[in-house]
């Protein structure tokens, strides 16, 4: 699918409107935030997950949530450069009750910080497709992990054609409200391939990350943080 894909057309990095903010907090992600869930449990098996987490672009926390109640031995800081995202996040954190173990915060990156270091686990979901350079999530992950520590992305795969975006669209969100078909089938065509994702990998030096496609539209980047990357790729 790779060698035939359209050239991506990037898509706004953060998404601070309220009302597209609104829309993407009340969208029914169940089953695709579920099986993300699901795949994070599966990669490390034999036992519970425990330790500081550090979950990029954690948007309005719906994902941030379901780890925290699958995982009661984690504790999240969760960061986004959206202010209108971290509303509806704080509100579903106080919501479940976990506003002890889950704590949001505001940060841009690259150049702002999150409230750690050291992170034991990193997770990352559909930011990485928002990210105009992608070397931002790699090396920011990189740079906040622990040596050893197991990270965990999830994001959109970018289709062979536009078409097929639309077709995914149609599939998958035909019922939801104009502004959320509108900002799926963008992040699509932001989206990056398998291939692209791992020619990524490999520029910043990151050799114990895996890529796999997952879905029809969705790809994990699995491992432990090795080494540092290479200064300056
Ligand atoms: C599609 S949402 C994903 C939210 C959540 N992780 C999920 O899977 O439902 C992408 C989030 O990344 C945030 N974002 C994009 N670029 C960012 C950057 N450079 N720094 C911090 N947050 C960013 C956006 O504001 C948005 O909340």
């Amino acid at each position: 699918m790779s060698a035939l894909a359209f050239a991506r057309i990037p898509e706004p990095e953060l998404m601070e409107d309220l009302e597209q903010a609104r829309a993407y907090s009340e969208a029914n992600f169940a089953a695709p935030h579920d099986r993300c869930v699901e795949l994070f449990r599966a990669s490390w098996p034999g036992g519970p997950i425990s330790g500081r987490l550090l979950d990029l672009g954690c948007g309005p926390a719906d994902i941030t949530v379901r780890l925290a109640l699958a995982c009661p031995e984690v504790t999240i800081d969760g960061v986004d450069g959206s202010a209108a995202m971290l509303h509806f996040g704080q509100r579903r954190v106080d919501a479940a009750g976990l506003s002890h173990r889950v704590h949001l915060c505001q940060a841009f990156l690259p150049d702002e910080p999150p409230p750690g270091t050291d992170y034991d686990i990193i997770v990352s979901s559909s930011l990485l497709h928002h990210l105009h350079q992608p070397q931002v999530l790699w090396r920011y992950l990189a740079r906040y992990a622990r040596l050893g520590a197991r990270v965990f992305v999830f994001d959109l795969m970018r289709p062979a054609s536009p078409e097929q975006a639309r077709a995914l669209v149609q599939t998958y969100a035909a019922d939801e409200p104009e502004i959320l078909q509108r900002d799926f089938y963008n992040s699509l065509c932001a989206a990056f391939t398998k291939a692209e994702v791992e020619a990524q990998l490999t520029q910043v030096g990151l050799f114990g990350l895996t890529v796999e496609e997952v879905s029809d539209r969705h790809l994990t980047v699995r491992g432990v943080i090795q080494g540092r990357p290479i200064a300056g790729a």
